[in-house]
């Protein structure tokens, strides 16, 4: 048996069940790399101001750079009765470079370290994670602009509103994108923050330099209260808050594309690469990539609800109950991350219907609002005008009638003031120009916005 490194006090054995009920190594051990990195850094400082020598540093710096060799080589031997991560690599370093090993831990807790290796780990996912944004917009900014001219209904309660066009609808993804990624660099700020040197919970007395190891590590800041340092989650939450919302972003999108990929909108299609068949229906294409982004999102919800959780009932300053906060973040990374690089792809090789999409705007009346505007044009008030437009919409529906089809001596009928030019309002191509301001639907308008947009990626 292992002997702990914290059982001087200890006189019996742990229970079995107890020693891989503690034990974290199985999933923290993804962490190793920031953990060596943290841990090189301390080392460094720790000789800086005198408490390691410069040799000792240096062997502690060879030995954590073999170590991290090993297990990049999948030669490391990770042990639950080491329990963490943090243990198993300390183990190793002292088994490796000898007795010199044991002081890498002076004036160090692994209540500083996880919050250190946490913190590591998670800037550098978001940054791999905005770059995924990013891409992802570039992509759509591409189809928009591609998709400029195509003209598809809008909705509102999901019945057909007004015309608009697919470049201006992608465009409102790409918004909230964009929000997703200011959100991400400003949670970023409150991750770059560094805890080391808090120790277990009330500082060291040792005379460390925490500007020096943050420098070394590239914290922006430092931790300012050590109590804090060591019992802070709140970063891990606001990520996955963050990510929770990008999840219902791409679930409010994953959506749309089964709908309209559907035999009954049949707005758009999805690469066969992008869907799976039915094993017993032999005309099947099922769009599970987004049906699976739309179910996952469920997994991030329910790991912010879990990391909101685990921290309600904590006393200052670090509990064990932390460690359960991994598997949820590791998890919402992995499944943001995942969900992000296939949309990415995907959207790309989206087939578009423009005659599918153009056929269902012109259903459903949807400009009957410009026909209104026109009225106003004429000296109407908006309100009677509604309510004029809203009898012609009745008798086109009672006599298999559309707004622009109807001769001009029936439209007089409704309004005197209606005169020859009311057609080209009453057109698709008119009902989308005329909305030439910005955040419209006019083509140039979004030509405008794509231009835009692109500045900011
Ligand atoms: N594995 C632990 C965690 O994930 C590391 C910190 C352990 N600290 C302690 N005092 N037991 O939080």
């Amino acid at each position: 048996i292992l002997p702990k490194p914290w059982d001087g006090r200890f006189t019996e054995t742990t229970h079995h069940l107890v020693e891989s009920f503690t034990a974290s190594v199985n999933f923290d051990q993804r962490l190793y790399q920031y953990d060596i990195m943290g841990s090189i850094a301390h080392a460094r400082m720790l000789a800086q101001v005198g408490v390691l020598t410069t040799v000792e540093c240096q062997q502690i710096i060879d030995g954590l750079t073999a170590i991290q060799q090993e297990i990049t080589q999948g030669d490391f031997n990770w042990s639950v009765a080491l329990e963490d991560v943090h243990m198993n690599i300390e183990t190793r370093l002292t088994q490796t470079i000898g007795t010199i090993g044991k002081k890498l831990h002076t004036g160090r807790s692994r209540n500083d370290q996880i919050a250190t290796d946490i913190r590591l780990y998670l800037r550098h996912e978001i940054d791999l994670i905005n770059h995924e944004l990013t891409q992802f917009l570039t992509h759509l900014a591409t189809i928009a602009e591609r998709e400029v001219e195509t003209i598809m209904p809008g909705f509102t309660h999901l019945q057909s509103a007004q015309p608009i066009t697919f470049g201006h609808h992608l465009l409102a993804w790409c918004e909230m994108l964009l929000r997703d990624k200011a959100r991400l660099q400003d949670c970023r700020k409150r991750v770059n923050s560094l805890p080391l040197g808090a120790a277990a919970l009330a500082g060291t007395s040792y005379p460390i330099d925490r500007h020096y190891t943050a420098q070394l590590l590239g914290f922006d800041t430092i931790a300012e209260n050590s109590l804090d340092a060591v019992s802070d989650r709140d970063f891990a939450i606001e990520f996955t808050a963050v990510a929770a919302i990008i999840m219902m972003h791409l679930s409010r999108f994953s959506e749309e594309l089964i709908l309209w990929s559907s035999t009954q909108f049949n707005f758009v299609e999805l690469s066969d690469a992008f869907c799976t068949g039915s094993s017993i229906m032999p005309q099947k294409k099922n769009p599970d990539v987004p049906e699976l982004v739309r179910g996952k999102t469920g997994r991030v919800y329910g790991h912010l609800m879990s990391l909101l959780t685990l921290m309600k009932g904590q006393p200052l300053a670090y509990n064990k109950d932390n460690q359960e906060d991994k598997e949820p973040l590791f998890d919402t990374v992995d499944t943001l991350k995942n969900c992000l690089q296939i949309y990415a792809d995907m959207i790309l090789t989206l087939k578009v219907k423009p005659e599918a999409m153009r056929a269902a705007a012109y259903r459903g009346f949807t400009t009957a609002t410009d026909l209104a505007d026109y009225l106003v044009r004429k000296g109407i008030t908006f309100r009677d005008a509604h309510q004029i437009v809203g009898q012609v919409v009745r008798y086109c529906i009672e006599n298999n009638g559309e707004l622009d089809k109807l001769s001009l001596e029936v439209l007089q009928r409704f309004s005197p003031q209606i005169e020859p030019d009311v057609y080209s309002t009453l057109t698709l191509e008119g009902s989308i120009a005329a909305r030439n301001h910005i955040g419209g639907t006019a083509p140039v308008q979004v030509r405008a916005a794509i231009q835009r947009l692109r500045t900011q990626l």
